[in-house]
């Protein structure tokens, strides 16, 4: 089904393992045209209920947009690819099933930005970020500059982004980029623990705590409106039916996404 990623699918976490590590799993159009085939998966396959991204290989999560697919391209072309990119990267960031990165290694440039659209980072101690763009003459184009600046604040953003400066999985964890930093061995572990516990909430509810929390970020919106909708929203489920009496009966809840 793909030529670039990896997937698998165990207890209801589907992982894809971005999988070009002679590469260091530099995005190439190929790359972007399985991940959006993945995001349709994940939208239409009811038994994947999270996901995890990780990147083949010892060394790289994702070391940037791949630089050899750059040449020749004009303005209106490089307009279009970073368009191509944030628009992916945007139905990651919105998507309504948990996405979580599982960084093991560099995670550069559209590696970094790639990490950033996910619901939030699991790091190995052997991660590292940045965005080196500057070194290329060129700016981040997949959304890093909004999402770093959210992530971190604008502060330390703007020296990362102007001095192409990388940071260790721990200096990561104290900026608030990464939840966890765990051994290189049990990083996949560690976040699928992570997920087996979201994947016991109700999944509606799930979806409604990432678009509402989405909707801080998005000025279209109104964040507090929609936080009133969702809450709505949840009381109409059956799921919050089964939550509440299975609370009120001393029982583990039952939870159908209904
Ligand atoms: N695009 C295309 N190819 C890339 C790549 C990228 N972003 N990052 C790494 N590669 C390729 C290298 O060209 C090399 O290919 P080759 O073996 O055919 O020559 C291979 O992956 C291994 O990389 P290499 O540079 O030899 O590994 P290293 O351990 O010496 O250095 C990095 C690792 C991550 C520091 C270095 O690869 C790097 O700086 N990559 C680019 C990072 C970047 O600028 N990303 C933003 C892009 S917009």
């Amino acid at each position: 089904m793909f030529q670039t990623l990896l997937t698998t699918l165990e207890n209801g976490i589907y992982t894809i393992t971005i999988n070009r590590p002679d590469k260091l799993n530099a995005l190439n159009k190929d790359v972007f045209t399985d991940l959006k085939t993945a995001l349709d998966e994940i939208e239409s396959n009811a038994e994947i209920k999270s996901v995890i991204i990780t990147g083949a290989g010892p060394k790289a999560f994702v070391a940037g947009a791949d630089i050899s697919e750059f040449g020749g391209l004009n303005k209106a072309e490089a307009m279009l690819l970073a368009k191509r990119g944030q628009d992916i990267f945007a139905r990651i960031e919105n998507s309504a099933k948990p996405i979580v990165a599982a960084v093991n290694g560099f995670a550069l440039g559209g590696g970094c930005e790639l990490a950033m659209s996910c619901h939030f980072r699991v790091a190995a101690e052997n991660a590292k970020f940045g965005q080196p763009e500057v070194n290329l003459g060129l700016i981040p184009g997949y959304g890093g500059t909004q999402r770093l600046v959210q992530l971190i604040g604008k502060g330390k953003a703007m020296e990362l982004l102007m001095s192409a400066h990388m940071i260790d999985a721990n200096e990561a964890k104290q900026l608030g980029l990464v939840n966890y930093v765990t051994t290189a061995e049990t990083l996949l572990e560690h976040t699928k623990k992570i997920l087996e516990i979201i994947n016991s909430k109700a999944p509606l509810a799930v979806a409604g705590c990432i678009k509402a929390a989405n909707a801080v970020y998005d000025e279209t919106k109104d964040g507090y409106a929609l936080e009133i909708e969702e809450f709505g929203n949840a009381f109409a489920t059956e799921d919050m039916k089964e939550g509440t009496t299975a609370f009120l009966e001393k029982r583990k809840a039952n939870f159908k996404g209904k």
